[in-house]
């Protein structure tokens, strides 16, 4: 009789200890997955905003309209969730990050000190891109291209001196505006087919990089001294 409840409490302290390794085992992974999984857009830096319509703002179904939010890099964690369609205005953010899922035609930002965007990836459907006031604006980050839907993109009042050597401009770009920047030439690489270019008030002085189809162009308040070199009987303004 003894003997037989001296095995049951064996038997049940067995149990125990087994139920406290299974919940210490538990515990450790739970931790060392929080611990060894960092958030996808830390190397971004620490404590940004990332804007982003990935699978941190919810599951992504094929055929619904993707959901946006602003993720903490450091964490991951949401800040903002958002609904948005491109025109409304957007919460704080200094950094973007993989929007290719969402569907906006038109994106437009602005007034910023800071913009990350190092990982960052336009969707299939983007064919305007409005950009002005940024303080430090650095393509040399980018490491996806720009979509080649965009069909006009404006980049403006953004201290932009220099687009790096790697930047590829959309091959469908009929439209760009550059006013207000510190560029010392005109872009290398603008596509042949593209038709406005204004590009007003920024460092020029040569007419290199200029693309052969254009039938508009603004290019006041540079740092021309004559122009004699050249052909302007497609254009129809100077
Ligand atoms: C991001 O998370 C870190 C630590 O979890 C926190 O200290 C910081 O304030 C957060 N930043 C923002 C912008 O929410
Ligand atoms: C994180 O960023 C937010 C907003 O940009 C700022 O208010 C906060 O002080 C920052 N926190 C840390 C720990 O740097
Ligand atoms: C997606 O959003 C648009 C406009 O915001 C709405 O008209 C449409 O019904 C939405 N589609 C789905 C599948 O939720
Ligand atoms: C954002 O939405 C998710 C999913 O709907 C929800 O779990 C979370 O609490 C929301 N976060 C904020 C900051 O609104
Ligand atoms: C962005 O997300 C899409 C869908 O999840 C994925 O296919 C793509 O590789 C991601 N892009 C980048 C640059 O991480
Ligand atoms: C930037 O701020 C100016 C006012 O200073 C405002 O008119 C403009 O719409 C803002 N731009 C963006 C993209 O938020
Ligand atoms: C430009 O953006 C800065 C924030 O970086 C803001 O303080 C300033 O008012 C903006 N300027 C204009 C003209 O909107
Ligand atoms: C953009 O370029 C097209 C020609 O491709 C021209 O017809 C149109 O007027 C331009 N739009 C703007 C806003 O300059
Ligand atoms: C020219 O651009 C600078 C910024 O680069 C700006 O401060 C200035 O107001 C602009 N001038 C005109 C006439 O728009
Ligand atoms: C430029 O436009 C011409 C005439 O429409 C077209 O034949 C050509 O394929 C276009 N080039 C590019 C690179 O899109
Ligand atoms: C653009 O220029 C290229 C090279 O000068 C030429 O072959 C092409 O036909 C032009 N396209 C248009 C639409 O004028």
């Amino acid at each position: 009789m003894f003997l037989r409840a001296k095995l049951i409490s064996a038997e049940l302290l067995m149990w125990k200890l087994l139920l406290a390794a299974v919940i210490a085992i538990y515990a450790s992974l739970a931790y060392a997955d929080e611990t060894t999984a960092p958030c996808k857009y830390a190397y971004y830096g620490t404590n940004l905003s990332v804007y982003t319509s990935d699978e941190l703002c919810g599951p992504i179904i094929a055929g619904a309209n993707a959901s946006y939010c602003i993720v903490n890099s450091t964490d991951c964690s949401i800040i903002n969730n958002i609904t948005m369609n491109g025109r409304t205005t957007l919460p704080f953010f200094n950094a973007l990050g993989n929007l290719s899922t969402s569907k906006i035609a038109y994106f437009k930002f602005g007034n910023k000190s800071l913009l990350v965007m190092k990982g960052m990836s336009f969707p299939p459907t983007l064919t305007t891109l409005f950009i002005e006031n940024i303080t430090t604006l650095d393509f040399n980050q980018l490491t996806t291209p720009f979509p080649s839907s965009l069909r006009k993109i404006d980049i403006i009042d953004s201290y932009l001196d220099i687009f790096p050597a790697s930047f590829k401009w959309p091959t469908n770009l009929r439209n760009l505006t550059l006013r207000n920047n510190r560029l010392q030439t005109i872009p290398k690489g603008l596509p042949v087919n593209l038709s406005t270019l204004a590009i007003q008030n920024n460092t020029l002085n040569d007419f290199n990089y200029l693309p052969p189809n254009l039938t508009f162009l603004n290019i006041r308040n540079n740092q021309y001294e004559k122009v004699t070199d050249k052909d302007w009987t497609n254009l129809y303004f100077l």
